[in-house]
C-alpha cells in the first residue's frame, strides 16, 4: 500500500546549529498552540499559515550516517519526502546520486554557504534535477518552512498521481484483457461458422457427387445387366455350338475323298477351328468376370451414394460400407500401400451410412497420401466395445509433428500442396462423427506413422429415422 501523505524530512548537517534551526522551525515545543500560528498569520498578514509541528525531523551530521538513515526509513517502509544537504558534504555530489539510488523519489535541497556555487555543475552531474533545489546559506525559519511545506507536498502530489497511474495502467490492462477475451470470443465464431460453412459447402460437394454417382450407378447398371446376362447364354450357346462343331469334325473323317472335303479341311486350317474352339469359352469367362467386377464397383457407387442426400438413419454393415469405400479408394490405395483388414465381429450400427464411409474415405485418402515413395502399409481395425464400436486407419506414413496435432481437425488447415489438399477433409469428419454423437482421437510418431481412431455409438439415442439435431 502506497503511503500518500509524508512530512518526514532529513537533514545532513554537520553544523549542531543548524541542526538547532531546522528543529526550531520545524518541530517547535509540543508547548506551543498550533493555534499562535494563525493568529500570528492573522496579525502579520501571511496568507498560509505553516503549522510546523506537522513535520518529523531526523538530523545527522554526515553523509554516511544520512544514507544510512535513508535506507533505514525505506526499509521500515516510512521514507522521507525531503532531505536537506550541506553543500560542504555534497560538494562531491555521489552523496545525492546514492541518495537517489536509495530512494529516487527523494526531494533534495543543496544548502550552500559558498555564493559562488555553478548550478551548472551540478546538472551536468545529477540526472534528477526535477527533484533538486540549490539554496545559499543561511536560511530563516520561513524559508525553511516554505521548503519544507512546498516540497513535502510535491514529494505527496507525486505518489497520488503516480498511484492514479498505476490505477489508470491497471484499468487499461483490465480493459486490454476485456477486448483481447471479446476479440478472442468473436475469432472463435468467426472460426465455427466458417468451420459451418465449410461442412455445408463440402456436403453440399458431396450431396451432388452422390447424385452424380447415384445416376451414373444408374445409368450402366441396365447395359451390365444384359451383357451380363447375354454373355451366359452366349456361353451356353457356344457350348453347344462347339458340341456340333466336333460332330461334324468326326463325320469329316468318315467322308469319302472329294473337292467339297478338301475344302473343308482347308477352312479348318485356315480359321484355327481347334485354337478358336479353345480360346473362345476363355475369352467369354473373361469378359464375365469382367462385367461382374463393374457390376461390383456400380454396386459400391450405389452403396456410397446411399441415402446419403436425404440423410436418413440406418441400421449399417460397417464392413460392407468400409469394403465399398475400399473399393473407390482402390486407385488412390494401391500405388502407395497395402492395405490389411483386421476385422473385429460388428453389430449392425444405426448411422448416416455414407457419411460414414465419408469418414473412412478421408482416413484412407490421409494415410495414403502420408506414405511417402516407398510402399507403406495401411491397417484397418474394427471392433466393439460396450454400446459402441470403433474403426481404426493406421499408416506407417510420415507421422504428425506435435506442435501441430491440435490443429489438424481445424477447417481448411494444411500442410499439403495448393490443390492436393483444402484442409476439410479432417474437419468434415470430425463433423459428421460429432454428429454420430462419436469421437475421433489420433495418435501419431513422426516417422514411424499415425492412427486414427473413430468410436461410435450402436444406438442412437434418438432413434432409428430421425435425423439428430447437429
Ligand atoms: N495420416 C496422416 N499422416 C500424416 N499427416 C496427416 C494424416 N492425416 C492428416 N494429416 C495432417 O492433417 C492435415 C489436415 O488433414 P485434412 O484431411 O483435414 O486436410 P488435407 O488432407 O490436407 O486436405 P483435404 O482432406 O481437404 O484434401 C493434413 O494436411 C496433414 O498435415
Ligand atoms: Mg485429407
Amino acid at each position: 500500500m502506497k503511503i500518500l501523505s509524508n512530512r518526514r524530512i532529513l537533514l545532513i548537517d554537520s553544523t549542531p546549529a543548524t541542526h538547532e534551526d531546522f528543529r526550531k522551525a520545524l518541530v517547535p515545543d509540543s508547548s506551543d498552540n498550533p493555534d499562535l500560528y494563525l493568529i500570528e498569520a492573522a496579525l502579520f498578514g501571511n496568507d498560509m499559515p505553516i503549522v510546523p509541528s506537522h513535520y518529523q525531523l531526523d538530523c545527522v551530521y554526515d553523509s554516511e550516517d544520512g544514507l544510512l538513515k535513508a535506507q533505514q526509513a525505506l526499509d521500515e517502509d516510512q521514507p522521507y519526502a525531503l532531505v536537506f544537504v550541506d553543500m560542504h558534504l555534497a560538494e562531491d555530489v555521489r552523496v545525492v546520486e546514492k541518495l537517489w539510488q536509495i530512494d529516487p523519489r527523494l526531494q533534495v535541497v543543496i544548502c550552500a554557504a559558498q555564493s559562488d556555487y555553478s548550478w551548472e555543475t551540478l546538472i551536468d552531474r545529477l540526472q534528477g534535477h526535477d527533484r533538486l533545489l540549490t539554496r545559499k546559506k543561511p536560511f530563516n525559519d520561513i524559508e525553511v518552512q516554505q521548503l519544507a511545506q512546498v516540497l513535502t507536498t510535491k514529494w505527496e502530489m507525486t505518489e497520488l498521481a503516480s498511484v492514479q497511474m498505476d490505477r489508470l495502467e491497471q484499468l487499461v490492462a483490465q480493459r486490454t484483457e476485456e477486448l483481447t477475451r471479446t476479440s478472442e470470443k468473436l475469432q472463435h465464431e468467426i472460426d465455427e461458422r466458417k468451420n459451418l460453412e465449410s461442412q455445408l459447402v463440402q456436403s453440399e460437394k458431396l450431396a451432388s457427387l452422390g447424385q452424380l454417382a447415384a445416376g451414373v450407378a444408374h445409368e450402366i447398371n441396365n447395359p451390365i445387366g444384359f451383357i451380363s446376362s447375354n454373355l451366359g447364354t452366349l456361353e451356353n450357346y457356344f457350348a453347344q455350338v462347339t458340341e456340333m462343331l466336333l460332330a461334324y469334325r468326326n463325320a469329316d473323317k468318315v467322308l469319302p475323298a472329294s473337292p467339297e472335303r478338301d475344302r473343308l479341311a482347308d477352312l479348318h486350317e485356315r480359321i484355327e477351328l481347334d485354337y478358336l474352339i479353345e480360346d473362345i469359352p476363355l475369352l467369354i469367362r473373361e469378359s464375365k468376370e469382367g462385367i461382374d467386377r463393374a457390376g461390383k464397383i456400380v454396386k459400391d457407387l450405389k452403396a456410397f451414394s446411399r441415402a446419403d442426400s436425404s440423410e436418413q438413419w440406418q441400421w449399417a454393415d460397417l464392413h460392407q460400407g468400409i469394403d465399398s469405400t475400399l473399393n473407390i479408394a482402390a486407385n488412390e490405395l494401391k500405388y502407395k500401400a497395402d492395405v490389411i483388414k483386421r476385422y473385429g465381429d460388428l453389430p449392425q450400427v444405426e448411422c448416416l451410412s455414407s457419411q460414414i464411409n465419408q469418414v473412412v474415405m478421408n482416413l484412407l485418402v490421409n494415410a495414403a497420401q502420408a506414405i511417402g515413395s516407398e510402399r507403406g502399409q495401411i491397417i484397418i481395425s474394427t471392433g466393439q466395445e460396450g454400446e459402441n464400436v470403433w474403426l481404426e486407419v493406421t499408416d506407417n506414413g510420415s507421422g504428425i509433428e506435435p506442435q501441430i496435432l491440435q490443429r489438424i481437425f481445424d477447417p481448411f488447415f494444411t500442410t499439403k500442396p495448393v490443390g492436393k489438399g483444402t484442409g476439410l477433409g479432417l474437419s468434415l469428419s470430425y463433423g459428421i462423427v460429432k454428429k454420430h454423437g462419436g469421437s475421433i482421437s489420433v495418435k501419431s510418431e513422426i516417422g514411424v506413422g499415425s492412427s486414427f481412431k473413430v468410436m461410435l455409438p450402436i444406438h442412437q439415442s434418438s432413434g432409428l429415422g430421425t435425423a439428430r439435431p447437429s
